[in-house]
């Protein structure tokens, strides 16, 4: 591939405005962006006339090559990343898992995992313990690794999750670097609890899962982390906002001033749970994912809370586990492991449901997939936008062509689809990625080891 490129006659949209402009990029970066740029025959040229041409996707929320629930997902940082690139979005943000509560292990552990990468790619930190190494731990991260986010795991009870107190210590930690703190807000005693009476009552299957952790328990959770970061005075990322109750909870404290973001995933605004508790276990074991998919009104709340912009970003979760492994649950929905698919549907999804249903404008779409994360986590404005000087990650969407989500044809290793089906309007024609054409006329070019 050329390491010139133009792209000719399209709509040019940042976040705050929209031109048709040529962009011209050379290695890797975006050189120019104004009308009628005149190149030499050197110049692999793009034709966008009638197409947007926008900063292409940042997933500020995924799982490829996690360990988790007795298993791994089964997307790994090459072929999560492919499937990503093939539906337009070019960086995503993972959340490193300490290895037996090393910080610094789990960094390692990480970074060689991401060596296939074949795009640009950044770490978030779980914090699942505390000891005297900790508060040390995270101060290098900070200031030597560039992880400026770490998250709390208040559910998965015996595993991840952490108490009041720790959560404490880990804000005034947060708080002392400058870093991010983020909350998997659902309450995880109770969580527990309702767990265990299902189990009691016989019932055994996904519909379980669900019964056993209802929308109060994020809201609970989700309120008493925004307390405390209010107590702390530190500002609070909601990840997996899945409900009306955790987001109404984000919304009173953004309207009191507090410096909360909420993040909905692409599952939570598309889908409500009607149909999906299908007694085919297969079939309804793919849609397990913790907070989970909510009745509904649901989505449709956090759609409307998303266009007024109470809720800033949206992520994917993308933590996908194929049949094989979801059954590991087959006789305790306990067992299930948790996740969904979304890395690859997300900008199209959001589009949809958003851009196309006319509940947000074209440069509000590049906003909430693209610059506001890129804010959030500092690296605004390499990423996030078409500027010159930008690295040069875009992507160019046809917004008369449609797309359509099957397993069949989905890029992703997982054997199911949670969107299996889906067609609409809206489609990512061409995605770039560091300068490199990677996605063009439905081919996907990818390498091993270009993602930085
Ligand atoms: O079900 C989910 N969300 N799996 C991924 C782990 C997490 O809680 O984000
Ligand atoms: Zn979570
Ligand atoms: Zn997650």
């Amino acid at each position: 591939s050329s390491s010139k490129l133009l792209i000719k006659g399209g709509t040019v949209v940042n976040a705050d405005r929209q031109e048709v402009a040529d962009v011209y990029i050379e290695d890797g970066i975006i050189v120019s962006v104004q009308p009628n740029i005149k190149v030499g025959d050197d110049v692999t040229v793009l034709d966008a006339t009638g197409k947007y041409v926008m900063p292409g996707g940042i997933d500020p929320h995924t799982h490829l090559e996690m360990e988790f629930m007795g298993t791994e997902t089964i997307d790994d940082f090459f072929s999560g990343q492919a499937a990503a690139l093939s539906g337009g979005t070019t960086m995503h943000i993972d959340f490193v898992i300490p290895v037996n509560g090393s910080l610094s292990a789990g960094f390692e552990a990480y970074a060689k995992k991401a060596k296939k990468s074949c795009m640009d790619y950044g770490f978030h930190m779980a914090i699942t313990k505390w000891d005297e190494y900790v508060e040390r731990e995270m101060e290098i991260m900070v200031k030597e690794k560039g992880i400026n986010s770490f998250k709390f795991f208040l559910a998965y009870k015996g595993s991840l999750m952490i108490n009041d107190e720790l959560l404490l210590k880990g804000m005034k930690a947060c708080k002392s670097l400058g870093a991010l703190a983020m909350v998997h807000a659902e309450n995880g005693d109770a969580v527990a609890e309702g767990q265990k009476k299902m189990i009691e009552l016989g019932i055994t299957g996904p519909e379980g899962h669900v019964l056993s952790r209802p929308p109060v328990l994020e809201g609970e959770a989700t309120g008493r982390a925004i307390r405390l970061a209010s107590f702390v005075n530190t500002p609070l990322y909601v990840v997996h906002v899945m409900s009306i109750d955790a987001m109404e909870e984000i919304a009173k404290a953004r309207k009191a001033g507090q410096r909360v973001i909420g993040e909905p995933v692409v599952s939570g605004l598309v889908l409500d749970d009607s149909g999906l508790w299908d007694p085919d276990f297969t079939i309804a074991a793919k849609y397990v994912m913790s907070p989970p998919i909510r009745k509904q009104g649901h989505n449709k709340a956090l759609q409307a809370a998303l266009s007024t912009g109470l809720l800033q970003l949206v992520g994917t979760d993308h933590c996908t586990f194929n049949s094989t492994q979801k059954a590991l649950g087959i006789d305790d929905f306990r067992k299930i492991p948790n996740g969904v698919n979304g890395i690859e549907e997300r900008m199209h999804l959001v589009w949809d449901t958003m851009v196309e249903s006319g509940k947000i404008s074209v440069t509000d779409y590049v906003q909430i997939t693209s610059t506001e994360c890129a804010r959030i986590f500092n690296i605004y404005p390499r990423k996030g936008a078409i500027l010159a000087g930008s690295d040069a990650d875009i992507i160019i969407l046809n917004p008369n062509s449609s797309f359509q989500i099957t397993a069949e044809t989905h890029h992703s290793r997982t054997d199911t689809n949670v969107y299996e089906g889906r067609r609409g309007k809206g489609k990512v024609e061409v995605t770039i990625a560091g300068g490199r054409v990677v996605w063009k006329d439905g081919e996907l070019k990818v390498l091993p080891g270009t993602g930085r």
